[in-house]
């Protein structure tokens, strides 16, 4: 058999296929000839976002919440990738019950089920011990995902960027729209933004090579390092504004997120400020983009992708 045949009887079923990471995943994984699984709750809208690319990953129901769709999903694949999120809890919905007890649920489903290898979509920053219920969750995921599949791989990207995010998009736009721009707290937390297009690649890298030796654990993050007010100022640098920055305490920026939970589609949410207290860089001892191979690109490149979106209204 030849290594491409091998690769197209791969299956590889991407829970959260749908999603901001998920969909770069699954088509970088077309892109290479797998066969590919978007598992989501909402297969519907795969037509829309695949509708331009040569091939199409076949479209799966299932909820990681619900251990029958999420078997059916699984069964048959080689590989699991899990990019499920939940950023605003909502009643039965938990951090806990999303980012744990369902990521273990299906990690363990998929041992059973023989699949080979198990991705689990994480972040910079995951401590089981943090005091955010947030951080906490992701850091107790990782572990009981390591528990229910031994070998598991964790994947952890520092904020992502890219045309449709939800972080560089909503800067630039307020940037462009705000007099005075408000810190976090006093803007000092380091942060190390990386492009969404790089870490579907080093996913698609983790799946169909041997290069990641034994290496469980893995920190995506961007070119450059910035505090969060060297960010702002690049960005305002970039686009030609004269920017003006006043430190606002995190205690102010919880109360509001507080309240943009309510709205359908969380502006601010307080997960993402529990994120901004501490400094979000990937670890210089644990692997990222440079041991897989992969050369980050440059965060101008990404904001002119950004200007562009919003000018053809995308
Ligand atoms: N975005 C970032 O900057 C960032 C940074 C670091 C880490 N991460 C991590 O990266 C992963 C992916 O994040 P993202 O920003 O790409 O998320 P996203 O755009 O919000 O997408 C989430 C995906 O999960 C699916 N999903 C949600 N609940 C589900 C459920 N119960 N069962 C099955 N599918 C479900 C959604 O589809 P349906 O709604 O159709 O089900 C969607 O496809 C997450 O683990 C996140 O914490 C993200």
């Amino acid at each position: 058999m030849t290594s491409d045949s091998r690769t197209q009887k791969r299956i590889v079923t991407v829970f959260g296929g749908t999603g901001f990471l998920g969909r770069r995943i699954v088509t970088r994984l077309l892109e290479k000839g797998f066969t590919v699984r978007a598992a989501s709750r909402h297969p519907d809208r795969l037509a829309a976002l695949f509708s331009s690319d040569a091939r199409s990953p076949e479209a799966v129901r299932a909820d990681i919440l619900d251990a029958s769709s999420a078997a059916s999903a699984i069964a048959g694949s080689h590989v699991v990738v899990n990019a499920v999120s939940l950023y605003v809890e909502r009643g039965n919905l938990t951090f806990e019950r999303v980012h744990v007890k369902a990521a273990a649920d299906l990690a363990a489903a998929s041992r059973k089920s023989r699949v080979e290898q198990f991705i689990q979509i994480s972040g910079i920053g995951s401590d089981s011990r943090s005091e955010s219920s947030y951080i906490r969750a992701r850091g107790r995921g990782e572990d009981a995902v390591a528990s229910a599949f031994p070998g598991a791989v964790i994947a952890r990207p520092s904020v992502m960027t890219g045309p449709d995010d939800a972080f560089l998009t909503i800067l630039v736009r307020l940037i462009r729209l705000l007099p005075v721009y408000p810190l976090f707290g006093d803007g000092g937390t380091r942060l190390q933004p990386v492009y969404v297009g790089d870490v579907a690649e080093a996913v698609s890298h983790l799946i169909d090579g041997n290069d990641h030796g034994d290496s469980s654990i893995f920190e995506f993050g961007g070119l450059q390092i910035y505090t969060y007010e060297e960010l702002l100022r690049e960005i305002a640098r970039q686009l030609d504004i004269r920017i003006r920055l006043i430190p606002m305490p995190f205690a102010v920026w919880t109360a509001l997120a507080r309240v943009a939970e309510f709205l359908p589609a969380a502006p601010l949410t307080r997960n993402q400020i529990d994120l901004m207290r501490h400094d979000n860089v990937a670890a210089a001892d644990l692997p990222g983009l440079k041991e897989l191979g992969i050369e980050p690109h440059d965060i101008s490149e990404v904001i002119r992708a950004i200007e562009e979106a919003n000018r053809s209204g995308i």
